[in-house]
């Protein structure tokens, strides 16, 4: 399949969400948040709630792919081996980013969390970093944390940043993706594996996902 041939449309892209970079998690626990935070009368505190029940279901899926270290323990009868998460760090995007780290603090054992700040111009949609804060990330295991894959910039963004600061295996948490987020990511960071509950018809003229859930981070925060 040549990404050069396709179009903009949804079906052409469910190639990439059945085989390549986007695995969408159909658990119903998944849907059942989603739907909470789809739904245009959920108050800031629901959201806040459907948005932490949702992240933890993708973090089950995202964490099967982490690498353990394998270390002896003992029972109360002998040694035995045991498993552990080392150098797994959490990346959420500024600011909506905020609504899934506390899932991935309670889920994720002995997880650090860099930040990375990129605001959305409103005319061009590019990327505009704003703030940035990241760990030695040498050889971890990075979960991006960014709720609406839209056109892709500020993820593609940083994704450049942390394999800047050393990251070999980056993976994106995500809500809601659309087709355009999708394919910009496949194209400039194959290696990125993409989970999230929803992938979406398409995008608006002002870059919103439509059906989409609206703007994450006013819906967080309330600043509607
Ligand atoms: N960011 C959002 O918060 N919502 C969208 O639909 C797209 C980008």
């Amino acid at each position: 399949m040549t990404l050069r041939g396709l179009t903009r449309t949804h079906d052409a892209f469910v190639g990439y969400r059945l085989g390549m970079n986007l695995t969408v998690i159909d658990h119903p626990l998944t849907r059942h948040y989603l739907t909470v935070l789809r739904d245009r009368t959920t108050a800031p505190p629901q959201f806040r709630e459907a948005a932490r029940g949702l992240t933890s279901t993708l973090v089950l899926e995202a964490t099967k792919r982490v690498p353990l270290e394998e270390f002896d323990i003992e029972t109360p009868m002998e040694t035995t081996k045991g498993y552990r998460f080392t150098n797994v760090v959490a990346v959420p995007v500024l600011r909506a980013g905020l609504g899934m780290l506390s899932a991935v603090l309670e889920t994720i054992p002995n997880v650090k969390v860099g930040f990375a700040g990129v605001a959305r111009d409103e005319e061009t949609a590019l990327p505009q970093e704003y703030y940035s804060k990241l760990p030695d990330l040498s050889d971890a295991t990075v979960l991006i944390c960014e709720p609406m894959l839209a056109t892709g910039g500020s993820l593609s963004w940083a994704v450049d940043k942390v394999k800047s600061s050393g990251a070999k295996y980056v993976i994106a948490l995500c809500v809601v993706t659309a087709p355009e987020g999708v394919k910009r990511m496949y194209e400039d960071h194959p290696d990125v594996k993409i989970i999230a509950a929803a992938f979406d018809r398409e995008l608006n003229e002002s870059y919103y996902i439509v059906p989409g859930l609206g703007d994450m981070g006013d819906r967080l925060f309330g600043t509607l």
